[in-house]
């Protein structure tokens, strides 16, 4: 992709799913990656992102950096009248004020470095309704608000955009179906199947370099075609 080998990526949540695909892809693009993670690894800084001194204390090591990829993120199956303030925290702490951390640290750099990219993992599930997950909702909603913000305050020298994936098959999607819940949902998907991780590390890759220049504020839907028509559109088939 055009721009991008020789640039400093930071990925959150680069340890696994989508993150660990786009960090993959980032350094076969040629850039230089470090991984914001729980758990210690190769090119990890470890960091909850939800503990904002841990932010601060992992971005102390990174001096400079071209794009950050805000993805770290967890998502408990609950009914919303069993959501304890636990899980609530844990869930707005991770999800929305741990991107919004990260993207403070990484802007602070980037601003003065005059220029950079950050882009959002956000989710469908923040531009319709699903049961069970409502402060996992919330808070993608929340993240869709952020990128249109920060795309405004941090223009033109930092692009800020938000990817919505739909159904990705990683570790956190097969924690919480089981297989025939799985294969349910395909069921239900225009182009039948879930999406890889490496699908949506392309979508990264491609907003992250030069050909994307004129894309910020964007909200970028990879769904299969899962949320393109309502819930009552009818069964496919010619003349449907
Ligand atoms: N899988 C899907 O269907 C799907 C759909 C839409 C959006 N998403 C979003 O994509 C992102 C990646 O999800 P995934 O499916 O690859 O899940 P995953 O569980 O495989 O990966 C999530 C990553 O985030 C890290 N993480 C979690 N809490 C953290 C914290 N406090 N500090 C630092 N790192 C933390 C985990 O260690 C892991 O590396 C998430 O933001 C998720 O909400 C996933």
């Amino acid at each position: 992709m055009k721009g991008l080998a020789g640039r400093k990526v930071v990925v959150t949540g680069g340890t696994s799913g989508i993150g660990a695909a786009t960090a993959q892809r980032f350094r076969d693009e040629g850039c230089e990656v470090v991984i914001l993670a729980r758990s210690p690894g190769p090119d990890v800084i470890t960091c909850d992102v939800g503990d904002r001194a841990q932010v601060e204390r992992a971005f102390a090591r990174i001096d400079s950096l071209d794009v950050l990829v805000d993805n770290a993120g967890v998502s408990l199956r609950s009914a919303a009248v069993d959501i304890g303030e636990e899980q609530w925290d844990q869930v707005v702490a991770t999800n929305l004020s741990g991107a919004f951390w990260t993207a403070q640290a990484a802007a602070s750099r980037m601003l003065a470095d005059g220029g950079g990219v950050i882009l959002f993992t956000a989710s469908t599930n923040a531009l319709v309704g699903y049961r069970y997950y409502a402060d996992y909702n919330a808070t993608k909603a929340g993240l869709v608000a952020l990128t249109k913000s920060l795309a405004l305050e941090w223009a033109p020298t930092i692009r800020v955009n938000a990817v919505c994936p739909g159904y990705v098959l990683t570790p956190m999607q097969e924690a919480e179906y089981t297989p025939e819940m799985l294969e349910q949902v395909n069921r239900r998907i225009p182009l039948g199947r879930h999406a890889t991780p490496e699908e949506l590390a392309g979508l990264f890759a491609y907003l992250a370099c030069d050909e994307a220049a004129y894309f910020t504020g964007s909200v970028i839907v990879m769904d299969g075609g899962e949320t393109a028509g309502s819930v009552v559109s009818g069964p496919g088939g010619p003349g449907a």
